[in-house]
């Protein structure tokens, strides 16, 4: 099924099985056959992977697993948050939309309901001097799949009771996913910016966290430019990337 777009999903390539639709995607990059919006699609990832170098596990035939080949080349590079904002709200709104009213994002940009992770996004960008040339979108969704090996997993299955329709999911992912980006190419980052923080888990919240290797507690206050997580603990407001704050859930 062709979703309703412009670029985003016209050139799809669906693989029956494969490594990883980012490789992949990376692969038809490098051989120069990707336009923009060019997607990788697979019913099963025998190498999917996760962010800080973790797998990304999905049951074969039950969930979403794709890639998409972005352009991003109006984009600063100091502003390249604003696209993982984008993806996030654009993969938000499909789950909402499907009926999981409680989706959240956990920052950076992991789908969460509840205390439990539905979904994930890595985000694989090219940088060319000043600005993104390329972003390989690879998206992770749990949407039938019912079994996990832990229990801070779920689905949209699992949250609605409800099973869905695969190909319809995926086509109105990529036509949410090309609405957001769309925002994105038309300047339109406060607003971006200001609902992804009205989206963002644990937001304004006192919370459990790992910071150098210690329990600490905080408030959540915010995104600085560089995507940071503003934290403010104990009255004094510190930013962390990704690599230096780990949440307890
Ligand atoms: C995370 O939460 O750690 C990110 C998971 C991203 C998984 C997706 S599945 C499609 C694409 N291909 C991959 O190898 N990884 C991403």
């Amino acid at each position: 099924m062709l979703p309703n777009t412009l670029f985003i999903g016209q050139q799809l390539h669906y693989l029956p099985v494969c490594e990883s639709t980012n490789s992949e995607a990376q692969q038809l990059l490098n051989k120069n056959k990707a336009t923009e919006g060019c997607t990788v699609l697979t019913s099963e990832q025998t190498k999917g992977r996760g962010q800080r170098g973790n797998n990304w596990e999905a049951e074969p035939g039950k969930n979403v697993t794709l890639s998409v080949i972005l352009s991003p080349v109006f984009l600063p590079v100091r502003q390249q948050f604003y696209l993982n904002m984008a993806i996030s709200l654009a993969v938000l709104d499909l789950l909402r939309e499907q009926g999981a009213a409680e989706a959240q994002v956990k920052w950076p940009n992991d789908l969460y309901v509840k205390d439990k992770k539905l979904g994930g996004i890595l985000i694989e960008n090219t940088i060319n001097s000043h600005s993104l040339q390329h972003s390989i979108v690879g998206i992770g969704l749990n949407i039938n799949q019912l079994g996990f090996g832990i229990d801070t997993a779920t689905s949209l299955a699992f949250v609605t009771g409800t099973e869905l329709n695969l190909e319809h999911v995926t086509a109105r992912l990529l036509e949410l996913l090309e609405k957001r980006y769309l925002e994105l190419r038309n300047g339109k980052l406060a607003k971006l910016k200001y609902e992804y923080l009205q989206a963002l888990y644990r937001y304004q919240e006192q919370h459990q966290f790992i910071v150098d290797g210690k329990r600490i507690s905080g408030n959540i206050i915010g995104i600085d430019e560089d995507g940071r997580l503003g934290v403010d603990i104990a009255g004094e407001l510190r930013f962390f990337s990704f690599k230096e704050i780990t949440y307890i859930i």
